[in-house]
């Protein structure tokens, strides 16, 4: 209780800080978090004060967000962590979930009927978990503070409670009656049915005491022992794979970093099994040889041509991209190279939209969940890290005396071979479920550097949106010279190329640049909010670090300290 106080006194104190003024950043000397929530990012910003690395502020910021934001925050799901040194050296640890053992690629099929349901909403939709890896293998690493101290804040927030906001009472609502069926959820979300209202205190004690086994444990509290049993009952009892060998045998694996370098800036992000990194080095390094700022900021014609260079990225990402360790022969280099670039820049018609192969598939809905954070410390060491559970509180079931949400990862498997079709099926080979293999993803966590120096952090939430929104805050800050508050404010476009058709944030093109575009052969649709980047910025000019605030979700804390 002490401790939570410490942290709500914390918040009040700091609530200058959390307050826009007019679009300009949040500056800080010597440390930032940022992630969508603010009590998750002063843990982080405490870690950082009390000696923490980046890696160790986002551990604990990791654990924060797995109790205080329950829609994407997680234990029971899977992310990645892309982390650089002073020196340049650059790191990617990936803890995506797996496929259990007893997975294949036509597991989703009953009499020979592709299920949605089973796919998307069932016990077969969970992954073998691999967040607590994940962050374990990366602290051990980097991590400076005992592991007991990043996982004690979580569960203070777990077993003591934190103050529900106007938007959790509203989006816990909302997802209690999804999760309607299995009453673990329903008693952690909601008072025996009753919806929280805000102001209300979430208590979550199953939750608490299964994080007090990894904090005593480290991953052998999750993966093993009274966890793993736990998991592995609720997936018996309800037609699920998950074994305790499965949970026993998962590995977080270390990658290397996808590099590229746009106009003098090098970017470091997330190799597969996430297509992020890739997509966003193809996408810039088509861009280079435009003058983007002279053609003007959502002009026609820079939406045009970023829209050609979407379009091409998202078409390589579906046709070659999936788990490195099953898919060896990835165009990987070609893919990410100078030469191809240019190839893909000759086939770029200025005056009118290319036509995304009619004969080949629509994209199937992907959930705009997920979420990201951005930490730097007082070294200017950054850590980039997005996570999910794939759907808003993944799979809706929370795992009974254990407190926490699995996820819907293996959703972002294909549906199953020769199944892609006009209805919006993909039954490409890189990316069918198979034993052990990770489904491929689009987060892109992600690192800018120039002259040898952190120049950025950032990353999104967002599905498929996630590698454009990534794309636009570098490009707003590079080429278009906003501050990082005003890149990320700025309104966003996506083209994934199937559906083929660029869907642009409310009021973000106008009339007239929507009908320049339509008589370029585009189609259009004025969607909602694309993504909620998370990013801060390393400024040269002033020695200060800038993180930006994404309005486009509640409850977010871009946090400092100059301690
Ligand atoms: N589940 C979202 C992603 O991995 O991209």
């Amino acid at each position: 209780m002490r401790r939570l106080s410490f942290v709500v006194v914390l918040l009040a104190a700091a609530a200058v800080a959390l307050v826009q003024a007019g679009n300009q950043p949040i500056r800080a000397r010597n440390g930032m978090v940022v992630s969508q929530n603010a009590i998750a990012s002063q843990v982080g910003i405490d870690a950082l004060e009390d000696g923490g690395t980046a890696i160790d502020a986002a551990v604990a910021t990791a654990f924060a967000l797995a109790v205080t934001h329950p829609t994407a925050g997680n234990i029971g799901g899977g992310g990645f962590l892309v982390h650089r040194e002073a020196s340049g050296d650059a790191i990617a640890y990936d803890f995506r979930e797996l496929a259990p053992a007893g997975a294949s690629a036509t597991m989703w099929f009953e009499d020979d009927e592709y299920s949605f349901q089973r796919h998307h909403m069932s016990h077969l939709s969970v992954g073998v978990p691999g967040t607590v890896a994940g962050l374990y293998l990366a602290w051990e690493e980097h991590g400076t503070l005992p592991w007991r101290r990043l996982v004690d804040p979580a569960i203070a927030l777990a077993r003591d409670g934190f103050p529900v906001t106007h938007a959790l009472a509203a989006s816990l609502e909302r997802a209690v009656q999804r999760m309607s069926q299995h009453p673990a959820s329903v008693a952690q979300f909601s008072k025996d049915g009753v919806p929280y209202e805000a102001g209300e205190t979430l208590v979550q004690p199953d939750l608490a005491r299964t994080l007090e086994r990894i904090a005593d444990q480290g991953p052998a509290g999750f993966y093993a022992g009274e966890t793993a049993r736990l998991i592995a009952d609720e997936m018996r009892a309800n037609g699920g794979l998950i074994t305790e060998a499965d949970l026993a045998n998962y590995e977080a694996k270390k990658r290397e970093p996808i590099r590229g370098t746009y106009r003098g800036y090098e970017n470091i992000s997330m190799p597969p099994p996430s297509s992020g990194g890739i997509v966003l080095v193809q996408m810039l390094n088509v861009l280079e040889d435009y003058d983007l700022a002279s053609f003007g900021f959502r002009s026609a014609r820079t939406v045009h041509l970023i829209t050609e260079v979407m379009r091409r990225g998202y078409a390589d990402r579906a046709l070659h991209l999936g788990d490195p360790d099953f898919n060896t022969d990835m165009p990987i280099d070609r893919l990410t190279s100078k030469a191809y670039a240019a190839e893909q820049r000759a086939s770029i018609d200025m005056a009118r939209a290319s036509v995304s192969s009619p004969t080949s598939f629509t994209w199937p809905a992907e959930s705009p969940e997920t979420t990201h954070f951005s930490v730097v410390d007082r070294d200017r060491d950054p850590v980039s890290l997005t996570y999910t559970l794939e759907f808003g509180y993944g799979s809706g079931i929370v795992v009974p005396g254990a407190g926490f949400l699995l996820n819907n990862e293996m959703g972002d498997f294909n549906a199953g071979p020769d199944t892609t079709n006009a209805d919006g099926l993909i039954g490409t080979e890189p990316n069918l479920a198979a034993p052990g293999k990770r489904m491929l993803s689009s987060m892109t966590p992600t690192i800018v550097a120039r002259d040898g120096q952190l120049f950025m952090v950032t990353g999104s939430p967002g599905g498929r949106t996630i590698i454009n929104t990534v794309l636009h805050t570098i490009l707003n800050v590079v080429d278009f010279g906003m501050n990082i508050q005003e890149a990320v404010d700025a309104p966003r476009f996506h083209h994934q190329w199937l559906p083929d058709r660029i869907n642009y944030e409310r009021h973000g093109l106008s009339p007239d640049t929507t009908a320049l575009l339509e008589s370029r052969g585009h189609a259009l649709r004025e969607v909602g909010g694309q993504g909620v980047a998370e990013a801060i910025l390393n400024n040269a000019e002033n020695g200060l670090l800038e993180a930006a605030l994404d309005g486009r979700a509640a409850d977010g804390g871009a946090v400092g300290t100059d301690r």
